[in-house]
């Protein structure tokens, strides 16, 4: 049990590895992450030789024979085999370069890929192993997997920058570009292609993908498209993304981490020519531009924004960075680091003169950039969001003549690197010139966040200027910057900060640490072999949380603390905003208090829910708690606006979905619409995301414990939106073990280990999720609460047979007469069969759920029959305990926003 024992003393500190631990121990593998610039290695731990053996020894013949073979003839792959006499020591191996790499680029990362591989005790003893970089893999194993797809283990990354441009007509993009891709790759002999897409004037999105040449056309093509359809999962409306099989890979971004053309580097980089002081490194403080917004201010404002310029002024003699906000004017200044204090308090000096005399004092909001600061204020709390317009942007367009494009993509990578290592800075600010680009020229690279941005809102901003604002496809010439309100970017062919800075900066962690930031890692197939494993890690994690989470939480938001301040609101407010609680605006009652309507100051509709008095959570485990949940953003989910907190009242806010929940839609007779088949498969598809993100995508681990129809709410475009995440911790009641002595949830939607032994896991929501499939597809519920003593043949049973008897089409909704497949509906009732399994290591976890909906030829296991465990609900522990108070109302259709349950874990 040494792994056992390694993930205890690793796991104290950082939730995050722990998650990773738990996951590569399910496939028996290890992972090294001393800081190797590598993106992810695998190395079987289940099959392994000892010291000195002739696998070893063979295995070392391999990886330098790849390494030597790493050769311009090789074309970018190389497979060798080295037969041994005992024929279980022979060893099979490749290696694959990027298809765009030029030979010695490859032959470097081959080099450093076998080196690593020998070097790491667990790579080097095991019988298989896999080590992946931005440019090249390799990859052996003591059986033969030439010209076999394989598809584990995976590796999913996605870029932090969100799209904001429309998601639909990128995706369309997306698609189209990623499918000419895979035709081109899987007929070409290198099983290498790339291609752009027009996304708008100047952002263009660069496409990849490849197999390794030992598959055949079809092999590959088929590798391809299931890692396309794997871009849903992992990296849906983001900038960029990757997935990484074994077999095949794929990427796309918005800059060019490609070479577009076959161009080697060639002669000098045109340079961008500046004025003297913006040509080196300058004590001037540069003024750049400003931008002040066209709305009048009132008296009252400007004469805080008087105060608020004396305090930000007066705080630059001793910070490099500061907000702060006088009334309702909010302002903050951040100076570069790398000059000396006395500049940046000249350069605020200097912008609170200019800002005042340019915007005097009129604007409700401004922001004014100088090269060694800048300096925003406005009447609405703007800290801690990541804004990327106004922009300043400086640089060189040329459509005729733009710089190189080995130039280009060896630029955006750099900058890419930079992004991360400025988010993980301390102080959200670095400098970097590791890249030379020939033996004349150094690419100087500075990058700075607002510092009140989490590290993945910052590398989330600075990738938002490499693939918004940069025109990659037509860069005139080297040199230039971008300038957001939340985040700058400046790289220059000289050197325009100050090499030694004043202050110390915070190094940099290794690279290999960043890249995890941004890395998650699932391995849907082998995960389901190891079900009690899982539950073992989760368990283990769970016991952690308690014992560290001080730790945790200030690792998670140590720097975060102001963003709790812009989640306050005060009772006032609240109270203006509901009518004082007024019955009229009451819309929901649930076990936990009442939830009201009301229509905040600025205009926005909320769901107020005001947390019952029997909580006993203390104000700073509440906010917490809050911050938590803050955290959790996704499209499927209910957005979190805010909380009150008063001597009396704790209260939450939600974003108002004025659409009815889905149980109205449902269940209620009286209502007119009915759900069409299109619309149905959208909700389940919703639902399903919004729960694998829960539980696999946010930053921490969370158990919904009480998913039901009446949790999800439609909006106007019938998108699911899950309610009430993240409660449990909240409402909670002293609970000390894994296994709660009491039972939050719902009947009809508890998995049976949960409903008997107060068991939670994810697959206990995946049960109350396969429920849920069942009850929308065939419009009928589950049970009703009132019935719940004697329920005898219950909706899962009803289903079980018609599918036993291949009726399965008797199931289905009879308000549902047409424009619908049989195949897709017999397939998602089979998948709402699997997640209601009796035994949990049979549910599918919801990325596999996922996986399934979104391809239609993954085969779909056979269901057993499902458990019907409220038949023999006799348990005493079970009987008392209902406590969501919403299912006695269930005649009550607007049951928006009502309050449940659910768990963290860290990851
Ligand atoms: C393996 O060989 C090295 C040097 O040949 C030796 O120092 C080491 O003790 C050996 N290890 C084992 C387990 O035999
Ligand atoms: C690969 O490298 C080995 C040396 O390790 C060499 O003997 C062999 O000829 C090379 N193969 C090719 C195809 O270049
Ligand atoms: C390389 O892969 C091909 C295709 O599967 C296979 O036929 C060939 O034997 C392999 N070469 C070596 C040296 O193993
Ligand atoms: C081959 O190696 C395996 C394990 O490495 C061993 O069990 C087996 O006895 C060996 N066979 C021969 C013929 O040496
Ligand atoms: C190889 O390793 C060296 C030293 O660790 C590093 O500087 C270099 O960037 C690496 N090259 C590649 C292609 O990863
Ligand atoms: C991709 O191409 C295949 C065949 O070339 C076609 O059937 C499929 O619909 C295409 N998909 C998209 C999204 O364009
Ligand atoms: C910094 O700003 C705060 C709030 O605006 C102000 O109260 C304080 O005096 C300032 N600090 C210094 C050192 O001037
Ligand atoms: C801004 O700073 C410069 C010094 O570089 C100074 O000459 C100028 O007077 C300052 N402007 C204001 C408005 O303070």
């Amino acid at each position: 049990m040494t792994v056992l024992w390694k993930m205890k003393r690793s796991m104290a500190w950082n939730p995050f590895k722990l998650i990773f631990l738990c996951i590569t121990f399910f496939i028996f593998a290890t992972r090294q992450a001393k800081g190797a610039d590598d993106l992810y290695r695998f190395c079987s731990e289940e099959d392994r030789s000892s010291d000195n053996s002739s696998y070893q020894t063979i295995l070392r013949t391999l990886l330098s024979s790849l390494s030597f073979n790493a050769t311009a003839n090789a074309n970018g792959f190389y497979n060798n085999t080295i037969l041994a006499t005992n024929s279980s020591d022979t060893v099979y191996g490749l290696f694959m370069c990027r298809g765009d790499l030029l030979p010695h680029a490859c032959k470097d990362c081959v080099a450093n890929a076998t080196q690593t591989l020998s070097s790491d005790t667990n790579c080097s003893l095991s019988k298989s192993g896999l080590i992946w970089y931005n440019e090249c893999m390799v990859r052996y194993s003591n059986l033969s997997f030439f010209s076999t797809v394989d598809r584990t283990p995976a590796l999913y990354s996605w870029n932090v920058a969100n799209i904001s441009s429309n998601l639909s007509s990128f995706n369309s993009l997306l698609d189209n570009t990623m499918n000419e891709t895979t035709h081109e790759a899987a007929n070409s002999s290198k099983r290498y292609s790339a291609k752009q897409g027009n996304l708008s004037g100047i952002q263009t999105l660069y496409c990849l993908t490849q197999c390794t040449q030992d598959l055949s056309p079809q092999q590959c093509s088929d590798c391809l498209v299931e890692a396309i359809s794997r871009i849903r999962t992992c990296c849906d409306g983001k900038q960029g993304g990757r997935v990484l099989f074994p077999s095949c890979n794929i990427r796309y971004e918005l800059y060019p981490f490609y070479r577009v053309t076959d161009d080697a580097p060639q002669g000098l980089v045109p340079e961008t020519t500046y004025a003297h002081t913006d040509s080196e490194y300058s004590e001037d403080p540069g003024y750049i531009s400003h931008n002040c917004s066209n709305n009048n201010s009132d008296a009252a404002f400007r004469s805080n924004l008087g105060t608020l310029f004396s305090g930000l002024s007066s705080n630059a003699t001793s910070n490099y960075g500061f907000q702060t906000h006088e009334g309702t004017a909010y302002g903050l200044f951040r100076c570069r680091i790398d000059i000396p204090s006395r500049l940046c308090q000249l350069c605020i000096q200097n912008s609170t003169d200019k800002i005042t005399s340019e915007c005097g004092l009129a604007s409700t909001e401004a922001i004014i950039w100088y090269n060694h600061c800048w300096l925003r204020y406005s009447d609405r709390n703007f800290f801690s969001s990541t804004e990327t317009s106004p922009r300043f942007v400086n640089l060189n367009f040329s459509n005729s003549n733009p710089i190189q494009s080995s130039v280009a993509s060896e630029l955006s990578n750099q900058l890419a690197k930079v992004a991360t290592m400025t988010g993980n800075t301390d102080n959200k600010f670095q400098t970097d010139d590791s890249l030379r680009l020939n033996d004349k020229q150094t690419v100087f690279i500075l990058g700075q966040c607002s510092s009140d941005l989490s590290s993945n809102s910052c590398i989330g901003c600075l990738n938002d200027v490499i693939g918004t604002a940069i025109p990659w496809s037509s860069l005139g010439s080297l040199g230039g910057r971008v300038l957001f309100p939340s985040c700058i970017l400046r790289f220059e062919l000289f050197q325009f900060y100050n090499l030694t800075p004043t202050t110390p900066t915070a190094p940099p962690p290794p690279p290999g640490e960043s890249q995890r930031r941004t890395i998650i890692l699932i391995v849907t197939s082998s995960i389901l072999a190891s079900g009690i494993l899982f539950t073992f890690c989760y368990y283990l994690i769970r016991k952690n949380i308690r014992k560290h989470s001080r730790a945790i939480l200030q690792e998670n938001f140590g720097q975060e603390s102001s963003t709790i301040e812009s989640l306050q609101f005060n009772l006032p407010i609240i109270e203006a905003a509901t009518s004082n609680f007024s019955q009229k605006n009451k819309i929901g009652k649930g076990g936990f208090g009442e939830v009201y309507k009301g229509i905040l100051f600025d205009g926005r509709s909320i769901a107020v829910k005001r947390l019952s008095k029997n909580s006993k959570q203390g104000i700073e485990e509440f906010k917490n708690e809050v911050l938590l949940i803050a955290k959790l953003q996704h499209r499927n989910l209910v957005a979190f606006i805010g909380f009150c907190l008063d001597e009396q009242e704790k209260i939450l806010i939600y974003e108002y979905v004025p659409n009815k929940s889905l149980d109205y839609f449902l269940f209620d007779t009286k209502q007119e619409k009915v759900l069409s088949w299109i619309e149905r498969h959208k909700i389940i598809g919703g639902i399903a995301r919004g729960i694998l993100y829960l539980h696999e995508h946010s930053r921490l681990k969370v158990i919904h414990r009480d998913l039901k129809p009446s949790n999800v709410l439609l909006d106007e475009n019938m998108n699911p939106k899950i309610s009430d995440f993240g409660l449990a911790r909240i409402i909670e009641i002293d609970q000390e073990e894994e296994s709660t002595n009491r039972i939050i949830g719902t009947y009809g939607y508890m998995s049976p280990e949960y409903a008997m032994f107060g068991q939670f896991s994810e697959k206990s929501d995946v049960y109350s999720f396969g429920v849920m499939i069942l009850e929308i597809i065939s419009g009928k519920k589950n049970m009703n609460s009132h019935e719940s003593h004697h329920v005898a043949d219950g909706l899962l049973n009803f289903v079980w047979r018609n599918w036993r008897d291949e009726t399965t089409l008797n199931a289905l909704d009879p308000k549902l007469k047409e424009n619908y497949s049989n195949v897709e509906v017999m397939r998602y009732i089979q998948i709402g069969l699997l997640c209601v399994q009796e035994n949990l290591d049979a549910r599918p976890t919801m990325a596999t759920i996922v996986s399934y909906l979104s391809s239609h030829t993954i085969e779909l296991p056979f269901p057993q029959e499902p458990s019907f465990f409220l038949n023999h609900r006799t348990n005493p522990i079970v009987a008392h305990e209902s406590s969501s108070g919403q299912d006695a109302n269930t005649s009550i259709p607007s049951s928006t926003n009502d309050i449940s349950i659910s768990e963290f874990y860290p990851r």
